[in-house]
């Protein structure tokens, strides 16, 4: 049906190459725009039936009536109506030629540029935007159009929309609407329930054939809306410029002065002025420390790593630790904004490694959501914090809806349990804190946030073990990472993970008690890990955990491998994920030997060296094949663990296929946005699998493992407070300390200080 291409150019440009109304979605969630504080989805000007429209603000979260927390869709400053001779335009097969959509992921722009036919009259267009990478609060589109035939009269309708909704769901109460000056537009909303006052500003700056035009708009006001009409009659060329700002009353950087006064004042520089200092901004904040060059026979490779980063960037509200990131970022409505296990298993690393202070502010979120944490494990009987599966607002508590897409059989809306009974979150969370802590040596985090966070996930825990009959403590009725299987006991990945928790807790109390007992009576005070500490040590070694078998084979959980078996076949080669959903419901899918994702790989890469590489490859090629990856979070994982036990080629292909989750020729992939984990996967396939990189206990271990495909990786990360640059190439690895502080590492095999 559809018509349009996804085209890759150079290592930094992401296109399109015609137009085609069915296929929208997918370039608005590719080629979003943001800064980690707000992000836009790269919605076409023009309306169109199927377009989008999102703009998101990080943290903004609200309630609306009995449906859980979700990130509220903010007004719209970005679409424009513009009437040529009279007539709406808007762009069909038949009337655009030469089109072309892009992404350049260096700048940061979002280009479109096309010629469009109108009855009498052709005319060439060329609308520019970006999010300022420089003032997060700013951004601005520059719309040239240029009559071919004739002279036209063209006329602007632009301003704010906020007839925008969360599919229905309306989140703001309209405060003010306003001009000010009988020039700036202004709007200023709140969140219904949680009281986020929003308020967005819009000037305007326009040029008719090369002069500047100072003519005032012709004010509108509708519902919720408010707009200023542009009249032009235009011989050569029309520039319409839009400055667009957005503030909340949750920000931290308070601004003084007011709103519409600070866009006049970036107005001066005008789009390319603004744009040039965001390019700018953007360069310094990402490229310049977080490029990673990889040398590969397929060039598309060093683009979607890339454009991974460039993602990771926009998604990540590194600026407030009161937020975190979504499992579609801030890109769309998939997923209502939620945080899960995407952020420590997925994408913590990449910070960790080449950003650690967006790391520790991602981390000081769960710290942050204790409370919510500690009253989801009362009110489910357990001590100790439960963190949520989907989190919101730090303190929110557990938000996973009860209900999502259909049960095919009973026609009802499908259940979802995973925020009842997906508990590996709560160690996964443990995990980062120790990753973090391992990499950076940041006491200071432990002393203030990551102890507690320790102590308080173990606790959970040591009250969620059940006695068995075998005189081991086991955990009952989970679902593991792997969720076609639900209502599982003993999932491998959650009581390795557990008891592992339990383990590590014992070793912080014993660091605390003997460098710094003032802090562990401080910490005693909030957690009471003194009075458990004991029980802990008692129980932590009967945690239950599956041996391997004499195939090597180790057991997911403990009913997986006598699951009666079917033909994946059709779902395998299925060009979308999920469709075994349309021949079964979630009950009879977990009775059958199939999987969604990674689940035992997940643990082989989190704790890789306790397990021999005969037992990966076992465990490998025994699971791989039930696994449909119809999670963006599966082939990484695989791909990662391939390359360390010398599947290099499959490997690659594995990786090749997750670089192209979200930017393949498949035209609905990410229709509600991006899979952010799946970014943080392929970072991961690169540093962890290709590079190398694994720590081991508090010790960074490089070993390097390329495939053919890949000759050259260079990259600068941070080690233990050091700054580093790493380059492998033709069997060398190269190893650089911009910091000169020596640190040591062990590549290879061998300690290096370097
Ligand atoms: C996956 C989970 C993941 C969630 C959000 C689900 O489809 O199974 O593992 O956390 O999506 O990305």
């Amino acid at each position: 049906m559809g018509c349009c291409m996804i085209v890759y150019d150079g290592e930094f440009i992401i296109g399109e190459d015609s137009f085609d109304e069915m296929s929208l979605n997918k370039t608005e969630s590719i080629m979003c725009q943001g800064n980690g504080y707000i992000c836009v989805r790269a919605y076409a000007e023009e309306k169109y039936p199927l377009r989008v429209v999102n703009t998101f603000i990080a943290g903004t979260f609200n309630k609306y009536f009995d449906e859980v927390t979700e990130l509220p869709n903010v007004a719209d400053a970005f679409s424009l109506d513009i009437f040529i001779e009279g007539v709406r335009f808007f762009l069909t097969r038949e009337n655009v030629s030469d089109y072309n959509k892009s992404l350049n992921l260096k700048t940061g722009e979002l280009v479109r540029s096309f010629k469009f036919r109108s009855c009498d009259n052709e005319f060439e267009f060329e609308m520019r935007r970006f999010i300022s990478a420089d003032n997060i609060h700013l951004g601005a589109s520059k719309i040239k159009v240029i009559p071919l035939i004739k002279s036209a009269n063209i006329v602007v309708v632009s301003g704010i929309d906020g007839k925008v909704t969360n599919s229905g769901d309306a989140h703001f109460i309209d405060v003010m609407r306003r001009f000010y000056e009988r020039e700036f537009i202004v709007s200023h909303t709140k969140t219904s329930q949680s009281n986020i006052d929003v308020f967005v500003n819009v000037g305007h700056r326009t040029f008719v054939d090369g002069e500047e035009i100072f003519d005032l708009p012709k004010p509108k006001m509708g519902r919720k809306s408010v707009f200023g009409e542009f009249n032009f009659e235009v011989g050569s060329e029309l520039i319409f410029e839009k400055y667009v700002s957005y503030y909340t009353s949750i920000d931290k950087d308070v601004v003084d002065g007011q709103y519409y006064e600070i866009l006049r004042e970036n107005m001066k520089l005008g789009y390319e002025g603004l744009f040039l200092r965001s390019a700018e901004a953007l360069f310094l904040k990402l490229w310049k420390n977080d490029y990673i060059e990889i040398k590969s026979k397929n060039y598309i490779d060093q683009l979607s790593l890339n454009y991974a980063l460039y993602h990771m960037f926009v998604m990540t509200p590194a600026h407030d630790n009161r937020m975190n990131i979504g499992a579609k970022g801030l890109s769309g409505e998939g997923y209502k904004g939620h945080t899960f296990w995407d952020t420590e298993v997925f994408l913590l690393p990449r910070f960790i490694v080449q950003n650690p202070l967006a790391a520790r502010s991602l981390l000081e979120y769960r710290y942050l959501g204790l409370d919510g944490a500690r009253e989801k494990a009362k009110l489910n009987g357990y001590c100790g914090a439960m963190f949520p599966w989907e989190s919101a607002n730090p303190d929110d508590g557990e938000v996973t809806p009860k209900f999502s897409g259909v049960d095919v059989f009973s026609g009802e809306p499908a259940k979802v349990i995973t925020g009842d009974i997906e508990i590996h979150i709560v160690a996964d969370v443990a995990f980062g804190v120790y990753l973090y802590r391992n990499f950076t040596g940041d006491d200071d985090f432990m002393c203030r946030f990551g102890y507690e966070i320790i102590f308080e996930t173990a606790k959970f825990w040591n009250s969620r073990l059940e006695d068995g009959d075998d005189g081991l403590l086991h955990i009952c009725d989970v679902i593991g990472p792997d969720e076609y299987c639900e209502h599982v006991d003993d999932n491998m990945y959650t009581n390795y993970l557990a008891k592992w928790n339990m383990e590590y807790a014992i070793d912080c109390y014993n660091e605390i008690l003997h460098k710094n007992p003032n802090l562990l009576i401080e910490i005693d005070l909030k957690t009471g890990i003194c009075d458990v500490i004991n029980d802990i040590k008692l129980r932590y070694e009967k945690v239950y955990i599956s041996t391997p078998d004499e195939d090597l084979i180790i057991n997911q959980d403990s009913s997986y491998r006598n699951l009666p078996e079917i033909d994946l076949t059709k779902y395998k080669e299925a060009s979308l994920v999920a469709t075994i959903s349309q021949d079964y419901n979630m009950e009879q899918i977990s009775k059958l030997k199939v999987s969604k994702q990674a689940d035992v790989m997940v643990l082989f890469l989190l704790f890789g060296e306790k397990f021999s590489d005969d037992i990966k490859k076992a465990n490998f090629d025994y699971y791989e094949p039930f696994c449909l990856h119809d999670s963006s979070l599966s082939l990484s994982s695989y791909a990662i663990l391939a390359n360390d036990i010398g599947y290099f080629d499959y490997g690659y292909e594995l990786f090749s296929r997750a670089t192209m989750i979200d930017i393949s020729q498949e035209m609905h992939s990410c229709d509600d946005g991006v899979h952010a984990a799946s970014y943080g996967g392929v970072w991961q396939c690169v540093v962890y699998g290709f590079a190398g990189f694994r720590m081991i206990g508090g010790v960074l271990h490089i070993n390097p493992k390329l495939p053919e495909e890949i000759t050259k990786l260079k990259f600068g990360f941070y080690y233990l407070g050091r700054r580093l640059e790493i380059k492998i190439e033709n069997g060398k690895v190269d190893l650089k300390n911009i910091s000169g502080e020596a640190v040591s590492i062990i590549v290879g095999g061998k300690l290096l200080e370097v």
